[in-house]
């Protein structure tokens, strides 16, 4: 007998996106620089010299968007708010301009039947706030609360659905550690402390949110599981603290209100110790936990690797998508289930998973052909059908991303839509995988058996 992938009936399917990657006008209406229009315009940082000042012009075309959801049959979106827009300076003044915007969004997506959920910050911090230390000043908890409330007050109640913060683990390791990512910086000294205030910053926020909210709130990690290569001791320790690293540095202070001990032996003197009191701030209660699952790795011991000591093994043999990234769907299931098991049953969101793939140029015919693309959904989201089964508290589910946009560092190189993006045009062309996602959508996953 054929298995059946139907889905819980209130299961939430939805497409995520970020501000920097789609919105383009960085400037517009009276909004203040962040650190990645600095990066993107700072010379030698970005592919291509790629940066976000069109991007998919997102900020004046978000209505012809919203439409694109729709032809999908979205139930969520889930899109992040650009402090900048709403606080030119990062705290103070308010910009109604900015603000408008996001509140004209939400709009949109209700008239559309489209519930919107809200990502306060997904890395575009302000500039004005980086000339004031940016995370590594203890103020920025009050600062992200200070903006997180003008928010709140203004949307509350039409977005339902709230989250602090986005992978602060790629804003410590790329953008303090290894200097990949905005603000750039290469610093072992400094990640720990970036580390400790977004998690302060994130709690902070939250405790604003109960203050003045009236619905839900949580925060959103990137979780990549750690597999050891081989069961020779060292691998074994390599891979603790490669999962120490990534995994648990920011989702243990948010939900533990503690840090993994393998984070001293990684950092030694560089990582400190930091107030008690400091953990009642950031393990506030969270009505939800987001997850981003991309992929996973498999981990020796390796002196030279910075700064864990763990190296990952590119398996061979195995599909591998354009970020190098393998595409291994089992780990998205082994990430829900450890989580249940590590911080107790939360309910959960996948709040991003998707590929980026080689896609043709687009010709003649009105569909961009992307199989490759298309398994990756169909896989991974068989094996999240598997673990609601086990007992997940799995709510929903969120691909990446709705269209083709700004790859970070990577510029446009990096294609992860649904809808294949024309950068010089702007023309949006579903491809093969928006169809699918459509249909997955439409029969609520009964599809997924073929
Ligand atoms: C981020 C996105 C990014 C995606 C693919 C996540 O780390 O939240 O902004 O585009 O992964 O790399």
């Amino acid at each position: 007998m054929t298995r059946s992938y139907r889905f819980p009936a209130d299961f939430v399917w939805g497409a995520a996106t970020s501000a920097y990657q789609i919105e383009g006008s960085p400037l517009a209406d009276g909004a203040g620089p962040s650190i990645w229009r600095r990066f993107a315009h700072t010379p030698g940082m970005m592919a291509n010299g790629d940066t976000g000042d069109i991007a998919c012009d997102h900020y004046r075309r978000y209505k012809d968007d919203v439409q694109l959801m729709r032809a999908l049959g979205l139930q969520s979106y889930r899109f992040s708010v650009a402090w900048g827009r709403v606080l030119p300076d990062g705290i103070g003044r308010i910009n109604p301009k900015g603000l408008d915007f996001y509140s004209r969004l939400v709009d949109e997506l209700l008239e559309n039947d489209i519930e919107p959920t809200a990502t306060l910050f997904h890395w575009d911090l302000p500039a004005a706030l980086d000339d004031r230390g940016g995370w590594l000043n203890r103020d920025s908890a009050q600062w992200f609360a200070e903006y997180a409330e003008v928010l709140f007050k203004a949307l509350d109640g039409r977005v339902k659905r709230w989250y602090t913060i986005n992978e602060p683990w790629v804003v410590t390791d790329g953008g303090y550690l290894h200097g990949a990512l905005a603000p750039g910086h290469r610093n072992k000294y400094e990640a720990p402390i970036a580390t400790h205030n977004l998690m302060r910053a994130s709690g902070a926020g939250i405790q604003a949110y109960r203050a003045v909210g009236h619905h839900e709130i949580g925060v959103v990690f990137n979780i990549e599981p750690k597999y050891p290569a081989s069961n020779r001791p060292e691998d074994i320790a390599a891979t603790r603290r490669a999962h120490a690293y990534m995994n648990e540095q920011f989702a243990d202070p948010a939900l533990l209100g503690t840090y993994p001990p393998e984070l001293k032996e990684i950092f030694g003197d560089a990582w400190p110790d930091f107030p008690a009191e400091d953990f009642q701030l950031t393990k506030q209660p969270v009505d939800f936990v987001g997850i981003n699952y991309y992929t996973r790795s498999v981990v020796r011991h390796d002196d030279a690797a910075y700064p864990t000591k763990a190296s990952p093994v590119r398996q061979r043999n195995k599909t591998h998508t354009e970020t190098g990234w393998e595409v291994y769907e089992k780990g998205l299931g082994d990430t829900l289930k450890w989580f249940k098991d590590r911080y107790g049953d939360i309910p959960l969101y996948v709040t991003e998973n998707g590929a980026a793939f080689y896609d043709p140029p687009v010709a003649e015919s009105d569909v961009v052909e992307d199989p490759l693309r298309t398994a990756y959904l169909r896989t991974h989201l068989r094996a999240l059908h598997e673990c609601i089964e086990s007992g997940v508290n799995l709510k929903g589910y969120y691909a990446w991303s709705l269209l083709d946009n700004l790859e970070w560092s990577l510029g446009f190189s990096k294609r992860f839509g649904l809808y294949h993006v024309n950068f010089e045009t702007q023309e949006r062309t579903p491809k093969a995988s928006a169809k699918f996602y459509a249909q997955v959508i439409e029969s609520q996953g009964a599809v997924l058996s073929k």
